[in-house]
């Protein structure tokens, strides 16, 4: 039987790019630089199978085709806002992702964030690295303690529930949730966690809001100067899901003024181009989408690709099909 001709669009880890190639019949995008739309169209014409990470945008210019050979997007990654899945619709594309691989190390990543714009930490490293400290001073980088705060958790998935287990099992920290479905009450239970209505009702009673609810149209601009607004003066900020989430001109317009206490971004809109309001904001930590990036994530990720890939072309329901 010939093997499926299958194009990773990035670089993965070695030992998954290893064992791909012991599977299919595999391209490897050698530069390991974004694929431009032209690109991405010759390759839907000529691949059964297409291996796209959060870099690659699959919407209309990428799909002008009558019939592609593209049988299925396997995504590297979680969250498929990237790629327009009505479009994909109208050409029978399957589309998979990779969930729960990366959930304990997003959410790890997500209270790092937490407890480093409580801490002041990027403001302190910036401060030693440019040579500017001056010594020990009781007044000096005064933070927000973290234990036993009240911690709002937007999107209650598999990460925002793995966010809260950190934060209220290893800080003592009171959980409230908000999510577009009800929760059940036994997960809320895990973690002692009260679910409320709205945003509106979730924000002015936390001290820290952690953002875990997917990216996309619907969401966009989820956070804006409204909500911003019923965040109170001393409250954090955190996101791990997606740029577009957040209206920035509004949270730069927040974090300048200060009507919050600060933000924690890992993902932006528009990345990796940085909107430069936002670099003028001291109160304000920027990492470069780092939620999936340990060894043990970014391979289970790769791994959980092949697996999806081996169901749809053995001819089983792919685990993670997601349309
Ligand atoms: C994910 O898995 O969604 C990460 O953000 C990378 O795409």
């Amino acid at each position: 039987m010939t093997k499926p001709k299958v194009l990773v669009t990035r670089r993965w880890p070695s030992a998954v790019e290893a064992q791909l190639a012991q599977h299919f019949d595999t391209v490897l995008n050698v530069s390991d630089t974004p694929m431009t739309p032209e690109d991405f169209k010759a390759a839907l014409a000529s691949y059964d199978a297409v291996l796209p990470t959060v870099t690659d945008k699959i919407g209309a210019p990428e799909l002008e085709l009558a019939r592609p050979q593209t049988k299925i997007l396997a995504n590297y990654g979680v969250g498929f806002s990237h790629i327009d899945m009505a479009r994909v619709a109208d050409h029978g594309i399957c589309v998979t992702n990779t969930p729960d691989v990366l959930s304990e190390c997003t959410a790890d990543l997500a209270m790092t964030l937490l407890l480093m714009a409580a801490r002041r930490a990027g403001e302190g490293e910036r401060e030693v690295r440019q040579g500017m400290w001056s010594g020990w001073r009781p007044t000096h980088l005064i933070g927000t303690k973290v234990s036993g705060k009240t911690l709002g958790i937007i999107g209650y998935g598999r990460i925002g529930q793995q966010m809260a287990r950190r934060a209220h099992h290893g800080f003592g920290m009171k959980i409230i949730v908000q999510n577009r479905s009800k929760v059940a009450p036994e997960i809320l239970a895990q973690c002692g966690a009260t679910q409320v209505d709205s945003i509106e009702e979730l924000m002015p009673i936390c001290d820290f809001v952690s953002l875990h609810c997917p990216g996309g149209p619907e969401n966009r601009h989820l956070i804006n100067t409204s909500r911003l607004n019923l965040m109170r003066a001393d409250a954090f900020l955190i996101n791990t899901a997606r740029g577009e989430v957040i209206d920035e001109m509004a949270l730069s317009q927040a974090l300048w003024f200060e009507t919050i206490g600060g933000a924690a971004l890992d993902v932006f809109d528009g990345e990796p181009r940085i909107n430069p309001v936002l670099r003028d904001c001291d109160n304000l930590v920027m990492l470069p989408h780092l939620g999936s990036a340990t060894r043990e994530s970014r391979e289970a990720m790769g791994f959980r690709v092949i697996d999806n890939l081996r169901d749809f072309f053995e001819g089983r329901a792919p685990r993670d099909r997601v349309n």
